[in-house]
């Protein structure tokens, strides 16, 4: 009689979030003037979540691909479902739970980075340690948002404690009584949204950083999206001193040269 304890199931929110996946992958490269050819090519992708985007780089053929997270419980998830459910791309998907700073320097040929850069809090530093990492011509995708001063800049903290959607009312609430609700839902002291992971970074922030960090910019959309609102947005965008109130996303590709 076999008496290994059973696997515990994967989370099924967790695999949910997942699945989003099958839907938001092929957008982000769509975004991006659609995926780049990746058979054979060793890819590593920042803020990897779930793992998602490093199996659908898997599946197209690279040759390896590494994603890294700060959060444990994500890459935990990611190696469980990397092992239980794609074991035949095993062989060529690592997720490491590290500071990109951390992992020894890489020849990568391409790098993703999708929904996070507006999560992470030195994004100039992050932005040299993954050049350092890319080889020369190698291009860096990403997907950025939602910004900050957009209308749900907060990423739903507020939704989450209202139960509905108020645009901007992030930037017009009062941070203290926002962070003392959540802070009592959430048990844990917060200064500041930036406690909540959120780097308050702005459309002209991101254009300063990208612009000065030594990659040539390739592609740089604010605002890519069908949706009617985000259309007249990339218009109001245009408006003196208010504009970067309506850039609700930004994607670029990044070259090094
Ligand atoms: C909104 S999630 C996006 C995850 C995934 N890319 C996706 O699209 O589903 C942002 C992720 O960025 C991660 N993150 C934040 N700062 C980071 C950093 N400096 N380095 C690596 N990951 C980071 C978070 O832990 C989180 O998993």
């Amino acid at each position: 009689m076999d008496t290994r304890p059973a696997e515990s199931p994967l989370d099924p929110r967790d695999v949910a979030y997942f699945q989003r996946g099958a839907r938001e992958n092929p957008r982000f490269w769509s975004r991006l003037g659609g995926q780049p050819d990746l058979a054979g090519k060793r890819a590593l992708d920042l803020g990897c979540g779930h793992g998602s985007l490093c199996i659908d780089m898997a599946k197209a053929g690279a040759a390896r691909v590494v994603g890294v997270d700060l959060n444990e419980r994500l890459i935990d998830f990611a190696q469980q479902n990397l092992q239980r459910n794609y074991p035949e791309l095993a062989p060529r998907v690592e997720f490491h739970c590290i500071d990109i700073a951390d992992l020894p320097e890489g020849d990568f040929d391409l790098m993703t980075s999708k929904d996070t850069f507006e999560h992470v809090m030195d994004l100039p530093q992050v932005l040299r340690e993954m050049y350092a990492r890319l080889k020369s011509g190698g291009r860096l995708y990403a997907a950025i948002g939602p910004l900050w001063n957009s209308p749900f800049g907060d990423h739903d903290t507020i939704k989450r404690l209202m139960g509905v959607n108020l645009p901007w009312a992030h930037l017009w609430l009062p941070d203290r009584i926002v962070l003392r609700a959540t802070e009592r839902r959430s048990g844990r002291p917060l200064q500041s949204y930036r406690d909540l992971g959120m780097n308050m970074l702005v459309f002209r922030d991101y254009r300063r950083i990208i612009y000065e960090s030594g990659f040539a910019v390739e592609f740089f959309q604010p605002n890519c999206s069908r949706h009617p609102v985000v259309r007249l947005f990339s218009l109001l965008r245009h408006l003196p001193l208010v504009g970067d109130y309506f850039v609700n996303n930004l994607y670029c590709i990044l070259r090094k040269p």
